[in-house]
């Protein structure tokens, strides 16, 4: 067994005169598992399906394992792509449906039974083999999808928003069996979805994309806690990053809620300070807001607030007693606070450079 990195270099789309996708640079390791993580229309698909073979790129080269594969056709790739409408054969029972790609291959029976044996197995579809699609669940039919990928035993896999047509609890499940089947094979997993928690909680990193291009690529710990522009930070977190749009002027930031000082120089003057809702301490501190919404969610509260004319969201612990109209004092943590170029968008401190 074994992975293969894959590489987008200056990888340009247009559909007609629309970019699609715009100069991309991607290196995946061999056996990494990355995400490609964006709106809507951003071009995760677009990206994958250049990278399966299905659509071409109007300039740049995409390799695989080292070798260019631009024009190399998408059965020649060794990769395997489930799309988000899984499109099983209807007529088909579940098992011929996971050996389909191995008879096309012009393998034996014998050998072919093996293969899909062995895949059922790992999927927990033994059971299931002699079924035919519309007798599964929506969940046991994303296996089957899944199980006609892996027969194929590529060095890469391509999975376009596999989980987003179950439930929820459901899609926790899969989750944790594409993390378990990812180790398991040690392959190379790119992995589309508009799902931040998906990215979140399988990826080695995550690709953030916007308007066709890539924002950030990092590990999703990193985009958290350093996101790179106002996009990503806006982009990653529920509920959202706190952005306060303000002044810097004499090492410190100004905003009708707070004066912060920075010891950074050369800080442009047009700024935006980020902070996120856990980093919002309500209840003591030097500045004010005035509560607007207060919403139980069960184990915490989040709490909407207006402080000098700026929204901002706290998480507030179940029990914080806190009522709409009531003024309460905050402080944002230190240690936490993220400075933006509002004109570039683009992140200005380490966070370690900033002081209180
Ligand atoms: N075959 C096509 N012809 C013309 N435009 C296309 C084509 N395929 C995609 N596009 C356009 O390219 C852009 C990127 O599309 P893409 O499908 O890659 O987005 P996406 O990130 O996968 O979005 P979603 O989350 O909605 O699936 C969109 O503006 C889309 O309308
Ligand atoms: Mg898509």
């Amino acid at each position: 067994m074994s992975a293969a990195e894959v590489t987008f270099a200056k990888i340009h789309k247009s559909f007609g005169g629309a970019v699609a996708v715009r100069e991309l640079d991607l290196a995946i390791r061999a056996g990494e598992f990355i995400s490609l993580l964006g709106p809507s229309g951003c071009g995760k698909t677009t990206s994958l399906r250049m990278l399966a073979g299905l659509e071409f790129p109007t300039s740049g080269t995409i390799s695989i394992g080292g070798r260019v594969v631009n024009d190399i056709a998408p059965g020649k790739r060794d990769v395997a792509m489930v799309f988000q409408s899984y499109a099983l054969y209807p007529h088909m029972t579940v098992g011929e449906n996971i050996a389909y790609p191995l008879k096309k291959q012009g393998l034996a029976r014998a050998e072919r039974e093996a293969q899909v044996r062995r895949i059922a197995e790992m999927l927990k579809l033994e059971a299931l083999l002699t079924r035919k699609p519309r007798q599964l669940s929506g969940g046991q039919q994303q296996r089957v999808a899944l199980g006609r990928a892996l027969v194929r035993s590529p060095k890469v896999f391509l999975l376009d928003e596999p989980l987003s047509n179950l439930d929820a609890k459901l899609r926790a499940h899969m989750r944790a069996e594409l993390i378990e089947l990812h180790r398991s094979l040690g392959r190379t997993f790119v992995y589309v979805t508009h799902d931040q928690l998906e990215a979140m909680t399988m990826s080695d990193r995550i690709a953030v994309m916007e308007g066709g291009e890539l924002r950030q690529f990092a590990p999703p710990r990193e985009v958290y806690d350093r996101p790179a522009n106002l996009f990503v930070a806006g982009f990653i977190g529920t509920p959202p990053m706190n952005i306060l749009h303000g002044n810097f002027a004499d090492g410190r930031f100004h905003h009708p809620a707070m004066t912060i000082p920075f010891r950074p120089a050369g800080t442009p003057t047009k700024v935006a300070l980020g902070v996120r809702p856990e980093d919002v301490l309500l209840g003591q501190g030097p500045h004010r807001a005035i509560v607007r919404v207060v919403e139980p969610t069960g184990h915490e509260t989040i709490v909407m607030l207006d402080a000098g004319g700026s929204p901002l969201t706290a998480r507030a612990s179940a029990e914080s007693g806190l009522r709409a109209g009531e003024v309460v004092p905050f402080d944002l943590r230190p240690d936490r606070l993220h400075l933006f170029d509002a004109t570039t968008t683009l992140r200005l401190d380490a966070r370690e450079e900033v002081t209180p």
